[in-house]
């Protein structure tokens, strides 16, 4: 383990077992119907999740990616959502989109991103989330596929960053206080 990391949440093999159950869910909703799925990645904490998400699901599938930040460079939230790659497709009125997160924190950059994608003319928009922190809600928000809730707790690794690092980690941990408070 990285020594930077107090303790593991969530070891690979549960994220493993998590991620089987949701692609599981979302093979029996799409199933023969006439959707067309675009799994939307939100670049770039989500991009292990989605890896993953995608092997898993059985349906076939689209892939594309947005880049959005709402945060600043440490653990506190700015409030605003920023598109940095947005979404170019002409196809868009055919496209059952599921927009794949990391997390939902504030809940503001999905419901943002909801509304911005139908505005846009999406045909369907669902989201699904791999972690969820329900106690930090600033807006009222239920993703339609969630993998587990998680304590408000700042973590880190399967995609999520603490200023850039830690990404990599094949599990999601939790930071030594000392790290963030340090800068
Ligand atoms: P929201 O808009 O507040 O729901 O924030 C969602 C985004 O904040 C996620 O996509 C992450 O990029 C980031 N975020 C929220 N909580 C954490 C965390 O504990 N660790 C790392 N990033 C986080
Ligand atoms: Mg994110």
């Amino acid at each position: 383990m990285h020594s930077d990391i107090e303790r593991i949440l969530i070891s690979e093999e549960e994220l493993d077992g998590i991620i089987t159950r949701i692609a599981g869910d979302i093979d029996r909703d799409y199933a023969g119907s006439d959707k067309r799925l675009l799994l939307l990645c939100i670049l770039k904490g989500s991009v292990v999740f989605m890896g993953e998400l995608m092997k898993k699901i059985t349906v076939p599938v689209e892939i594309d990616f947005m880049k959005v930040s709402s945060y600043g460079a440490g653990t506190q939230t700015t409030g605003h959502v920023n598109i940095i790659l947005d979404l170019y497709r002409k196809d868009l009125a055919s496209c059952d989109i599921l927009i794949v997160e990391d997390i939902i924190d504030s809940g503001r950059t999905l419901s943002y991103l909801v509304e911005y994608l139908r505005l846009k003319g999406a045909k369907s928009v669902k989201t699904v989330t791999l972690l969820d922190k329900p106690s930090r809600r600033e807006v009222d928000f239920t993703p339609d596929y969630h993998g587990v809730e998680i304590p408000d707790l700042f973590v880190v690794g399967y995609g999520l960053d603490y200023a850039e690092k830690y990404r990599a980690r094949p599990y999601v941990g939790i930071l030594k206080p000392e790290v963030y408070t340090h800068n």
